[in-house]
């Protein structure tokens, strides 16, 4: 067998819309408070895309900043994994929009459907085709505007959601950015915890379908807290066992922006302080896919990773799907 060529994150963007939605503006829409939004997920504000604006338009903002970061025009680029759950259209893939935009003329493209977990997901095939040799540069963006697919009628899950991109470009390196582990998995007896319910082959949309709202996002909150918690804190300690590694060790987590309580609960039981957990889902919500890296580059751009440092990125979602990977910075 032909020795693994070793993996590193050479570049990272990311790009939120410039509308705001704040917890006040949900006062006016349904029976909620911002008091209850703020102590119950941490939530502040989110970003939501303007009318017009799709995922693969998100997508390729943080793409471009991507390859400016690393200097790699976009016709080096072998391929192009966009995460998502919010597709432009259910054909053609969104990374193939993506592709044409940026001018990647000589990189196959195509989309994973991981939920939240879906950009560990596609750092993961990235890894892959880079320590095979088959690639040498491979662009992975999570981009998600959740707020076509969000029930603002239903206060339980409205205020959850955002829209935003982050993109990282995955080529070989030993140095800076270097990623010493991806792992995933899945569950799929929890499908129905977080569901789109209707608009696929198994309930194809109809005015039905509709009229009831089965076209949105339905979430079984307090389940979903709950294997939020134990699959974190289970992702976390298998990949620094898997490389040797201890909590103390951990520079910086950068997990899934889902609930303030949920990051806290999990950093509480693997004895890592909070700050160094990253989080911003204050100002962001929860972007599903986009969520990890759009806090990798924020943490990134604000100076929170210094050469060395240790990071954990983890992610948990519909699926049910998890996801875990271990960088050096
Ligand atoms: O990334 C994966 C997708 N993310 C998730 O699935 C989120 C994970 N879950 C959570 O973050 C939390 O479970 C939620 C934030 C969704 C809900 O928080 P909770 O502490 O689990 O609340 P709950 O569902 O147990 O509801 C408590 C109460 C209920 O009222 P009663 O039955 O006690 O009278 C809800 O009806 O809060 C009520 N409630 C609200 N009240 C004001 C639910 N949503 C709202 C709201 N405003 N927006």
């Amino acid at each position: 067998m032909p020795e693994l060529i070793q993996s590193a994150i050479l570049g990272w963007g990311s790009y939120l819309p410039e509308r705001v939605l704040t917890n006040h503006d949900f006062e006016k829409m349904v029976d909620t408070s911002d008091e209850w939004i703020t102590t119950r997920t941490g939530i502040s504000e989110r970003r939501i895309a303007a009318d017009g604006q799709a995922t693969s338009d998100l997508a390729v903002e943080a793409a471009q900043k991507a390859l400016e970061c690393a200097k790699c025009p976009p016709e080096d680029v072998d391929t192009i994994i966009v995460a998502t759950v919010t597709p432009d259209t259910m054909l053609p893939s969104t990374a193939c929009r993506v592709q044409s935009t940026i001018g990647a003329n000589n990189a196959g493209a195509f989309d994973v459907s991981a939920a939240c977990s879906g950009f560990i997901y596609g750092l993961k095939l990235a890894r892959g085709l880079v320590a095979s040799g088959i690639n040498k540069r491979v662009l992975v963006i999570g981009s998600e505007v959740l707020s076509r697919f969000t029930d603002y009628k239903d206060r339980a899950s409205c205020i959850l959601f955002g829209d935003g991109a982050g993109a990282v470009l995955v080529g070989p390196g030993n140095g800076r950015g270097e990623i010493l582990y991806t792992d995933c998995g899945a569950d799929g007896s929890g499908a129905d915890m977080m569901i789109v319910p209707a608009g696929g082959s198994r309930l194809p949309a109809t005015e039905r379908t509709v009229g009831d709202r089965m076209h949105y996002i339905r979430v079984r909150g307090r389940a979903v807290f709950k294997f939020a918690v134990n699959k974190m804190v289970e992702c976390v300690h298998n990949a620094l066992a898997a490389c040797g590694y201890r909590a103390d060790d951990v520079s910086l987590i950068v997990p899934h922006q889902v609930n303030t309580r949920i990051l806290s609960a999990a950093a509480d039981r693997l004895h890592i302080p909070m700050d160094r957990m990253y989080c911003n889902i204050d100002r962001c919500g929860n972007t599903s896919a986009a969520s990890v890296p759009i806090a990798l580059d924020e943490a990134a751009r604000n100076g929170r990773l210094k050469p060395g440092n240790l990071l954990v990125l983890v992610a948990f979602g519909g699926g049910l799907t998890w996801g875990s990977s271990l960088v050096r910075w």
